[in-house]
């Protein structure tokens, strides 16, 4: 039987139980749980820190550098970008930041635009501000 059919099988099976399988199942919960995972353990070939090492507390809360020196949370990131950088000196995606912490902050490899590991840690950011309204060029809570 090919896992497809089985796992349909499975969530019938599960469902008739009385079994919610949903929530193990949804494809957007998944890169948000994965996400999540890839930000508080993945170090993607750098210096051994993960991106909790300053986002502290999954990003939701005030955030603080190595040295002690606060940052601002993530918890309106999603809604504020696209914005312009003034030190990059062009308009950068919420994307374009996550790749610039990998390589800068992490000293890591970022990972390719388009690639699961790329859209699992741009769920797992935007989660973190779901329900707040779009503010373009706004500022980091
Ligand atoms: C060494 C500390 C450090 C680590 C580790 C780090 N960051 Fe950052 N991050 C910062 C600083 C400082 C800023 C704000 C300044 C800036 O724009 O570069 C920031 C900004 C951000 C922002 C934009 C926040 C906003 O609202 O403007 C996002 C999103 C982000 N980081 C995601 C990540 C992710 C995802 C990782 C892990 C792959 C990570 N960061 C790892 C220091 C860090």
């Amino acid at each position: 039987m090919k896992n497809s059919k089985l796992s349909a099988v499975l969530s019938v099976l599960l469902l008739s139980a009385g079994i919610s399988a949903h929530a193990a199942d949804d494809p957007l919960q998944k890169a948000i749980r994965d996400g999540k995972q890839l930000f508080s353990h993945e170090t993607f070939g750098g210096n051994g820190k993960t991106c909790d090492a300053c986002h502290v507390n999954g990003g939701v809360g005030p955030g603080k550098l190595p040295n002690g020196k606060a940052i601002p949370s993530l918890s309106n990131a999603a809604t504020i970008f696209p914005r312009f950088n003034p030190k990059a000196n062009k308009v950068v995606t919420l994307e374009d930041q996550i790749r610039s912490c990998v390589g800068n902050a992490l000293q890591g490899t970022p990972p390719v635009a388009g690639s699961e590991a790329l859209t699992n840690l741009v769920s797992y950011v935007t989660s973190l501000s779901q329900g707040k309204a779009i503010d373009m060029g706004g500022k980091p809570q």
